[in-house]
């Protein structure tokens, strides 16, 4: 298994391919020196008409999409595999079946072409995601993480370290606004139509609840519970008349949520750097409060671009990049032993 690529030091040209599979999107990244080349995702529409993901069906998608996804990300890019110098892969957490086709898939790649991989946690690919086009962000950090399958409030003093600071007791921020728009009739996953819709809306329409007022933690299943309540007092007639206004007074909630419990711990921690990262942070009324709230409290403000919020592979492909750099390429040989962990936590966590 020996390769001149095992041999590649910092400063060398590097190539990374960085592999996602973790829920609902196939995606393959080709990163050079740090640069992202080319990203190719496939969003599975095949959850649709079930209002979320069958994790069983998302499996044989990832299959059947990977080598496609993979082509046309090389093609992109304009490499070949054969210049490619390591691959990136999530290995957790996330739905077992889509983890396990990513990281075989991965582990095929790297076997027939004697290249390292690297196990990549989504959860940190998400953080790194914010370092694509702010190379220059310093530790340390607090990171909001809100995606469909998590809300976490993080203080990170150093590449590497992680301390939970806060977190859901019950929803995801994501998992509230996809039920949510369910409970509208606008679709599953639902947070970029709310967006749209909330954008042309008026946010002072009605006040529903925000959630665990003192503590870093949250709460999102009374406000799903406020919205289903609602939804049920008032007729279809009504409640599409305003659904730009109740798509802007809901996310209000949810937004107002997330920043006065980011801005909490700020205080804190006495942190002057806040990152965004997952699906969520996608969101345009979250990164304009995060923008206000962090041009008023003189903190530097961090979030990556849409298309690096929700899942992809060039998250991976950073992050692998950043574990090669801060450590030794040799660290990842080929390992046949690679599985998948779907519950795994952040790495070297602080207790
Ligand atoms: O990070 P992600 O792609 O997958 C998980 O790891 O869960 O996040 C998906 C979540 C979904 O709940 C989706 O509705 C939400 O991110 N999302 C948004 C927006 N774009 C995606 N939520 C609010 N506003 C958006 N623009
Ligand atoms: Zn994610």
């Amino acid at each position: 298994m020996e390769n001149s690529r095992y041999n590649l030091s910092s400063g060398q040209v590097m190539i990374i391919l960085g592999i996602e599979s973790s829920c609902d999107d196939t995606s393959v990244a080709v990163l050079k020196d740090g640069q992202i080349l080319s990203i190719a995702v496939n969003t599975q529409l095949e959850h649709i008409e079930f209002g979320g993901v069958i994790p069983e069906i998302a499996s044989r998608a990832h299959l059947k999409n990977f080598p496609a996804v993979l082509d046309k990300a090389l093609t992109d890019a304009g490499i070949g595999l054969n210049e490619v110098d390591a691959v990136g892969v999530t290995y957790g957490p996330g739905l077992v079946g889509p983890l396990l086709v990513g990281v075989n898939f991965a582990k095929g790649l790297a076997f027939s072409h004697s290249l390292p991989v690297v196990p990549v946690n989504h959860i940190e690919a998400h953080i790194f995601a914010n370092f694509i086009d702010n190379p220059e962000i310093k530790y340390p950090f607090i990171v909001l993480v809100v995606s469909g399958g998590h809300t976490e409030l993080i203080y990170v003093p150093d590449i590497g370290k992680y301390e939970l600071i806060g977190k859901t007791r019950d929803d995801a921020a994501g998992e509230c606004i996809d039920k949510v728009s369910k409970m509208l009739g606008l679709g599953f996953p639902g947070g970029k139509v709310l967006d749209e819709l909330a954008k042309k809306g008026n946010k002072d329409f009605e006040t529903f609840p925000r959630g665990m007022h003192n503590s870093l933690d949250f709460s999102f299943s009374g406000l799903k519970t406020s919205l289903k309540y609602y939804i049920e007092k008032h007729d279809d007639e009504f409640i599409k008349k305003n659904i730009e206004n109740i798509a802007a007074s809901f996310l209000e909630s949810v937004t107002d949520s997330l920043i006065t419990k980011l801005f909490k711990a700020v205080k804190k921690y006495k942190t002057d750097t806040v990152l965004l990262a997952g699906g969520v942070s996608a969101n345009s009324i979250l990164r304009n409060k995060l923008a206000e709230m962090s041009k008023k409290k003189g903190v530097k403000y961090y979030f990556p671009q849409p298309k690096y919020c929700t899942d992809n592979g060039a998250m991976v492909a950073i992050t692998a990049y950043k574990k090669i750099m801060s450590g030794d390429i040799s660290e990842y040989k080929f390992d046949s032993a690679l599985d998948a962990v779907p519950f795994l936590n952040l790495s070297k966590q602080i207790d």
